[in-house]
């Protein structure tokens, strides 16, 4: 899969493993911290317990997961979908990127090495499909003890309320939609009006009711965005023959989110049957909203408290590969704040202090899930 690990031994080696770590892939036009904090951060605070002399009983492990982020291949969070047992094989080979390369390809771009011991069977390289590789991924029973993962907030409320650490609690529940208009387009000069039936109006429509769906809940923590719309054949003197809009619903609340879902759905029908347009429509992902172990967030909070930080129990709104690890292992998630809230753009930035308090929390979290000893200080 591309999932890439690293292992301080414990001295329980057979013990489940605490594992940290996040994503290093980006969207285009992205910052640098969404992820990469999680990634680069897990090392350092592995190095630091490490020259201080923390002795670990359980192992601990770093992992980068593959393809958070679905843009190039449609799918979020490919590397934990897998580890938790959630991608079929069907649906793995189904994936091509915007070139035509397949998943599979890319995913065989030179990783090398044992398979890391938190996963099942060792099947490893050389699988004789992708169902077997897929099953030589998933976290066997028990061998994750606890995922932490590291993150920039990618919202306002810690910069605002000048607090040093979120402990989040829940992670919200996200759901893509792919929906395709097609009409006969025809020639912007010749084609009148009233015989059109342009893809690209049913495009636009849509995309609308999507923002009034998410309204009509009277919830704040109801988001959707039309995120992709492109139209073709895309010439200024051509009535658009076809649309394709990829869909993204998000909630803290699941059946709220299945509801906009649901009127989206019911809205792109409507409007095909009214503009004479053809529709598909399919639902990508739906993926329920996680909760976020005590006993991680615990760990986070006492940490915190132990270095003088202040803290703020949240919910995170973006997901993460924790909605997958969730699923196979106690999960929790640290945040630290990111300058006026802002993500997924290029200006981007949480500052040297934060991510130092984030790595220094991390570490010691790492620490207390571990178990362990640190070395007797003579005073
Ligand atoms: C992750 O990048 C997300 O879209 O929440
Ligand atoms: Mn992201
Ligand atoms: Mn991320």
């Amino acid at each position: 899969m591309g999932n890439i690990f690293g292992r301080l031994e414990g001295s329980e080696p057979s013990a489940g493993v605490v594992l940290t770590g996040s994503h290093c892939d980006a969207i285009p036009l992205a910052g640098m911290y969404d992820g990469t904090l999680g990634v680069i951060g897990a090392i350092e605070a592995l190095a630091a317990l490490q020259q201080a002399g923390f002795k670990p009983v359980r192992p601990i492990e770093v992992m980068m997961f593959t393809s958070e982020e679905p843009t190039r291949f449609a799918l979020s969070c490919s590397g934990s979908r897998a580890m938790a047992g959630a991608l079929t094989p069907a649906e793995l080979e189904a994936k091509t990127d915007a070139g035509g390369l397949h998943f599979l390809q890319a995913s065989g771009a030179g990783y090398a090495g044992a398979p890391p011991a938190s996963v099942a069977n060792q099947v490893g390289y050389g699988a004789a499909s992708t169902g077997e590789m897929l099953e030589a991924v998933r976290v066997a029973p028990e061998a994750v003890a606890y995922f932490v993962e590291l993150h920039i907030e990618q919202g306002p409320f810690l910069e605002r309320e000048g607090t040093d650490i979120g402990v989040v609690t829940a992670i919200a529940a996200p759901a893509a939609l792919e929906v395709h208009f097609t009409g006969d387009g025809g020639h912007a000069g010749g084609q009148l009006m009233p015989i059109r039936n342009d893809a690209g109006l049913a495009g636009a429509e849509l995309a609308l009711a999507v923002e009034r769906h998410v309204l009509g809940t009277g919830s704040g923590d109801t988001v959707g965005t039309t995120g992709t719309f492109e139209v073709s054949p895309g010439a200024i003197n051509s009535v658009p023959r076809e649309a394709r809009l990829a869909i993204d619903i998000r909630d803290t609340d699941g059946p709220r989110r299945d509801s906009v879902v649901e009127g989206v759905l019911a809205s792109a029908a409507d409007i095909a049957h009214r503009r004479k347009v053809r529709v598909a429509s399919r639902i990508i992902n739906q993926d329920p909203p996680a909760t976020c172990h005590a006993s991680i967030v615990e760990a986070v909070a006492a940490s915190a408290k132990q270095l003088g930080l202040s803290t703020k129990h949240m919910v995170s709104r973006a997901y993460h590969d924790s909605l997958f690890m969730a699923r196979v292992a106690p999960t929790g998630m640290i945040f630290i704040p990111c300058r006026n809230g802002w993500s997924h753009r290029p200006d981007e930035f949480s500052s040297p202090e934060d991510i130092a308090n984030g790595v220094n929390v991390l570490a010691l979290t790492l620490a207390h899930l571990s178990g362990g000893s640190w070395p007797k200080v003579e005073l």
